[in-house]
């Protein structure tokens, strides 16, 4: 991939992460994350109105840190680049609003940037993943299945028909009383349990492109019902984390077959989770195909992946005017129509 020639600033506040980031191409030379999941733990889930709120008292010292950290001054910015879709609208104008003022303040071209391109192309940041790959993006409001045949070049192979994974990780550690984020809590304490005490539904049959989580997270309902106080809650957690983990890591490896794709790469929020990270380097192995999953710093949410995407895209001339929009839903830039029939 080509980058703009010098430092590029990166900003995203789609959800209820406040990042700043600045970046030399596909290097990252600092990027502050300040994350509001304590403050939306006592409603269980992301309330819109307040992580906007938040993200205007957070994003100048977070554009502070990042430059502090990179010991780089504001005269050395040649770009700007925001997530302005998709995401929450009122947390997306804040980032947006400072990207414009910025951008105008110090003469420095600006670009809006979709979410899950940044997702998609964050493991290149840290390694040359060989094209054509498939790509699983797995976050909190997404999970899909996208053949990357190069940078702006997508096809969506298959997805969720329901919830996202990171949605049922959320739903059912909320039922599970094991607060929010669910994904991180989920993963803590299955640890201690039997990820096969509990017999759970994958959705779907295979092989597939696609996924359903809907089921099972009713089938979690009804077990916690059922079973009250005798419910052993680190099993269940392992054996939901076993379940989803392993329809993810298998349907991944099936499309890569299918497709002929030369590697995999695993992005997202839920790219953290360590029994899919070593499910998906498990199944690498057996097949011999590489597997490329994003750091650990680049897989939730952060700015570094936004600026990365406008360092690339800024260097043929693509530029946002100060009237740019921002959008809850919009497709992924680049994307084709697939060959390929999933159901
Ligand atoms: O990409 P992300 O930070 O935000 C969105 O764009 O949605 O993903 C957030 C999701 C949440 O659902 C969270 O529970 C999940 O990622 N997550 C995890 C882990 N860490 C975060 N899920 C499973 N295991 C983890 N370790
Ligand atoms: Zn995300």
């Amino acid at each position: 991939m080509e980058y703009l020639d010098g430092i590029v600033l990166g900003i995203e506040t789609s959800c209820d992460e406040t990042s700043c980031a600045l970046v030399r191409g596909r290097e990252v030379l600092s990027n502050v994350v300040s994350s509001q999941a304590a403050l939306h733990m006592k409603w269980g889930g992301v309330v819109p109105e307040v992580a906007a709120r938040k993200h205007t008292e957070a994003l100048l010292p977070a554009l502070e840190r990042a430059f502090e950290e990179a010991h780089v001054s504001f005269d050395e910015i040649r770009g700007i680049g925001v997530t302005n879709r998709p995401g929450l609208v009122g947390a997306l104008a804040v980032g947006v609003a400072g990207a414009k003022a910025l951008s105008l303040a110090w003469k420095v071209p600006m670009l809006g940037v979709h979410h899950l391109e940044a997702h998609i192309l964050s493991p290149l940041m840290a390694e040359d993943v060989p094209f054509p790959h498939v790509c699983l993006l797995v976050s909190g409001g997404h999970t899909e299945l996208i053949l990357v045949r190069g940078a702006g070049m997508y096809e969506k192979l298959g997805g969720t028909i329901d919830d996202a994974a990171g949605e049922a990780f959320d739903k059912c550690a909320r039922a599970m009383g094991l607060g929010f984020p669910g994904g991180p809590a989920i993963q803590k304490i299955a640890e201690k349990g039997d990820p096969h005490r509990y017999k759970l539904p994958r959705g779907l049959s295979d092989p597939n492109m696609n996924f359903s989580f809907a089921g099972l997270k009713t089938a979690v309902l009804k077990l916690i019902e059922k079973e009250k106080d005798s419910l052993d809650v680190p099993s269940l957690a392992a054996s939901f984390e076993e379940v989803v983990t392993s329809v993810l890591a298998e349907r991944t490896f099936y499309a890569c077959k299918e497709t002929n794709a030369k590697a995999v790469t695993l992005v997202g929020g839920v790219a953290a989770n360590r029994r899919l990270r070593s499910k998906m380097d498990e199944l690498s192995k057996r097949y011999d195909i590489g597997f490329f999953a994003a750091p650990l710093s680049l897989c939730t949410d952060n700015a570094a992946m936004i600026a990365h995407v406008a360092a690339w895209r800024l260097s043929f001339g693509e530029r946002d005017d100060l009237d740019m929009e921002t959008l809850s839903s919009a497709p992924l830039p680049g994307l084709q129509a697939t060959g390929i029939v999933s159901e």
